[in-house]
């Protein structure tokens, strides 16, 4: 054969690899959405527990995730804001946190973990963590809304919020303790450091922004105006986090405990901080600020040289919580792996609601890192602008998606053809570790699989 024709032969297999391949990951990610939806199903109120209780895991031992975890079932919960027929169960949702947090332990609103009987965690813990409030403030905000749009304001008023203060309702109570106690430190979402925390208090923000809006609604216009300055006060403090020096956000001022294994100062959390508190309306340390996007590539590349498993020759790059984690022996997790494609997709909608890409001095790494590993070995320059009429504005948004995608793709070949997914995934050999059908895994490929629609009704 001629070398011309060997080449266009290659290009050829590889041009049908990519398109059965992308067929594949489209026909995967449709079967896995069902799946992920009963599975999460499947961790609500079993048998044993009370009604609304959400599991983090059936596990029992090894570790031991049947617990209703504050946050987990925030995060968990809120996908039922976007799917039908859910009422139900954002209601006994609603009705069991109410019960935890009058039956809140010996630190108050900030336990992180009650038993499926309804009872707080009464063992020794990292306790308090204080993001756990504002995300199921959060969930909730989003569920009272959504009442609200079908005029079902008695339901909102009788077990979401009131005005009344002190208050007596799940919604306004998380929102008091938020704008009460956001500047206390606590321990962080992976529940192993004290201190002040990126994560903690961009929820935080938001859960008083919202709350804000929804105590306007529903005549609680002090309470609006309280929350709305709190949250412009975490605005303020959330600036602090910039790392001039490494060009990345902290996760922790302030930190003790483990502190001082933790060189890179990179975690995953910047990423989830960004996901989980989330407006498009607001631009604020959102997934194309530039702050954002030095972070973002700065994990990518360490996550590559910490785990064997990405020299495996398989598109897509597995990702952790932060790259001296030694839970488990340190591995990467479903969660933080889905959390990147999902930043990928948000910055990609920012870019094209912008119909502009900058070059900044802080973004320029990311996207040099995008197109060199593409074979485009031309550096983009600081100070140069792409307009949506410019060819290099699609290309880079088509890389972007390329990219993350490929995070699905790598999630795809690690999930059990069951479709279950554990909390991790052994950095070694691929195989599923720590906590079987970890709820929150499901909420996380979700949540990445919902956003990937919208970005696909622009390619
Ligand atoms: C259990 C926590 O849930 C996990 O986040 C942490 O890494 C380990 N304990 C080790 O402290
Ligand atoms: C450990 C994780 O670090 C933490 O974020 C999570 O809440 C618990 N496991 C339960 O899933």
């Amino acid at each position: 054969m001629k070398k011309s024709c060997v080449c266009v032969f290659s290009l050829l297999i590889l041009f049908l690899s990519f398109t059965i391949e992308a067929k594949n990951l489209d026909d995967w990610l449709n079967v896995q959405e069902k799946i992920s939806l009963s599975k999460i199903q499947e961790n609500i109120s079993p048998e044993d527990a009370k009604p609304g209780v959400v599991i983090a895991s059936p596990s029992t031992q090894k570790p031991d995730y049947y617990y209703h975890w504050v946050r987990d079932a925030a995060l968990a919960m809120d996908v039922f804001n976007y799917t039908s027929a859910s009422k139900d169960l954002l209601l006994e949702f609603a009705t069991f946190s109410r019960q935890n947090q009058i039956d809140s332990g010996f630190l108050g609103l900030g336990e992180p973990k009650y038993y499926v009987h309804g009872r707080p965690y009464d063992l020794p813990w990292g306790r308090p963590q204080n993001d756990g409030p504002a995300l199921r403030a959060l969930t909730l905000i989003r569920f009272a809304n959504t009442l609200l749009e079908q005029g079902d304001t008695e339901t909102v008023r009788k077990h979401l919020y009131v005005g009344a203060f002190p208050a007596t309702k799940v919604i306004k109570v998380d929102l008091e303790f938020t704008g009460n106690y956001w500047s206390q430190p606590c321990f962080d979402l992976w529940e192993e450091r004290w201190g002040h925390h990126f994560y903690t208090r961009m929820v935080q923000r938001r859960a008083l922004l919202e709350g804000s809006r929804l105590a306007e609604k529903l005549d609680d216009p002090e309470a609006a105006t309280w929350y709305f300055k709190e949250a412009s006060k975490i605005e303020k403090d959330l600036l602090r986090f910039q790392s001039i020096d490494k060009e990345v956000l902290l996760p922790t001022l302030n930190g003790e405990n483990g502190n001082d294994f933790r060189e890179t100062k990179l975690d995953t959390s910047i990423l989830l901080a960004v996901l989980h508190s989330y407006n498009f309306q607001d631009r604020f340390y959102s997934a194309s600020n530039e702050w954002i996007l030095s972070t973002t590539s700065q994990l990518e590349a360490a996550f590559e040289k910490t785990y064997p498993i990405n020299d495996r020759a398989v598109p897509g790059i597995l990702i952790g919580r932060y790259p001296e984690d030694e839970y488990y022996g340190g591995n990467p997790w479903f969660l933080t792996t889905l959390a990147m494609a999902e930043i990928y997709y948000r910055a990609i909608l920012e870019f094209i609601q912008d119909e502009k890409i900058e070059i900044t001095a802080l973004n320029q790494k990311f996207f040099n890192r995008l197109i060199q590993r593409y074979g485009d070995q031309t550096k983009l320059k600081i100070g140069e602008t792409f307009t949506f009429q410019e060819d290099k504005f699609h290309e880079i948004l088509n890389l972007m998606r390329w990219k993350a995608d490929n995070f699905l793709r790598v999630i795809q070949l690690y999930t059990k053809p069951s479709g279950a997914m554990s909390e991790q995934i052994s950095k070694q050999d691929g195989r599923q570790i720590s906590a079987n059908d970890l709820t929150w895994s499901y909420a996380a490929f979700l949540t990445a699989k919902w956003l990937r629609e919208e970005v696909l009704a622009y390619f």
